[in-house]
């Protein structure tokens, strides 16, 4: 049962894809406001528990309560309309077009206005492209990329792309941001500047879940980290509860807790 003021609910989440228990059994809450570290080895089953919660998946069993509501079943773009916005762990840019273009497009409701429609109201659709853009450039600037706005996306280096893939998903003024390893491959600097943006997001009372591997990286931004291991939730905690907790050492074991400071 949800308890009063909780967020998002997940009670007994459960996908298998053929024999493979992707996610097992999982359940947790998160509060509003909330930065939530979410870490696992490879495979462990993060990145599906993130598609289960954006509706890319539909779970064999379990529940999902956000705000009140029952989602486990609805489509991806409902959900994006109740306000969950993902990032993916790939960066997907669509080349040919501008960093401002790229965020844009994240600002879409193309579930309001089908294109025919929007065709035939130029005026309904010219204004809601204004406003789009008006978001698309806060959310630029929000990630500190408003003075690329209108460079090509692909010219940017990596990490100015996953700033742009964050730019994207809060230009849907989300309540809920999945971060799927928004660090990965970055350099020292761009890593840093990463974090500042995500405790800047934090400040502001933004809901997010962040995954990634590094766990000096997410004990910097996350006052609290849930550990998947094998489809299972295996530890949450602290920062420090999580650097002690056996059973995360021992999942840790062969890829070692890393100790990069960067
Ligand atoms: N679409 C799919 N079809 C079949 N198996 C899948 C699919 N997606 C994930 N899996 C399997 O489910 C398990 C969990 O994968 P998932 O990608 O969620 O792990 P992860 O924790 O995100 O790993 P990584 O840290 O490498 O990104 C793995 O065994 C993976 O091979
Ligand atoms: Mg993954």
């Amino acid at each position: 049962m949800a308890e009063a003021g909780e967020f998002l609910v997940a009670r007994d989440l459960t996908l298998s894809f053929g024999g493979v228990q992707a996610v097992n059994s999982v359940s947790f809450s998160i509060a509003k406001g909330e930065l939530r570290g979410l870490i696992g080895p490879n495979g462990a089953g993060k990145s599906t528990l993130f598609h289960l919660i954006s509706g890319h998946f539909y779970p064999d069993r379990g529940s999902l309560v956000f705000e009140g509501n029952r989602i486990e079943n609805k489509s991806p773009a409902a959900r994006a309309k109740m306000g969950i916005s993902i990032t993916f762990q790939a960066v997907h840019l669509f080349s040919g077009m501008t960093v401002l273009e790229n965020v844009m497009v994240g600002g879409h409701s193309w579930t309001k206005h089908e294109w025919l429609e929007a065709s035939f109201r130029l005026r309904r659709c010219r204004n809601e492209e204004r406003s789009i853009r008006e978001k698309a450039m806060w959310a630029l600037t929000m990630v500190g990329l408003e003075r690329y706005a209108n460079q090509l996306a692909e010219s940017l280096p990596l990490g100015r792309q996953r700033a742009l893939q964050i730019a994207r998903a809060l230009c849907s003024m989300p309540k809920l941001l999945l971060l799927d390893e928004p660090a990965s491959g970055l350099r020292g600097d761009e890593r840093r500047e990463l974090l500042s943006l995500l405790e800047k997001l934090h400040e502001n009372a933004l809901t997010m879940i962040l995954i990634e591997h590094d766990v000096d990286f997410v004990t910097k931004v996350a006052p609290r980290i849930s550990v998947l291991d094998q489809g299972q939730v295996i530890a949450d905690g602290t920062p420090d509860e999580i650097r002690e907790h056996p059973a995360v050492i021992s999942a840790y074991l062969g890829t070692a807790i890393s100790h990069e400071v960067n």
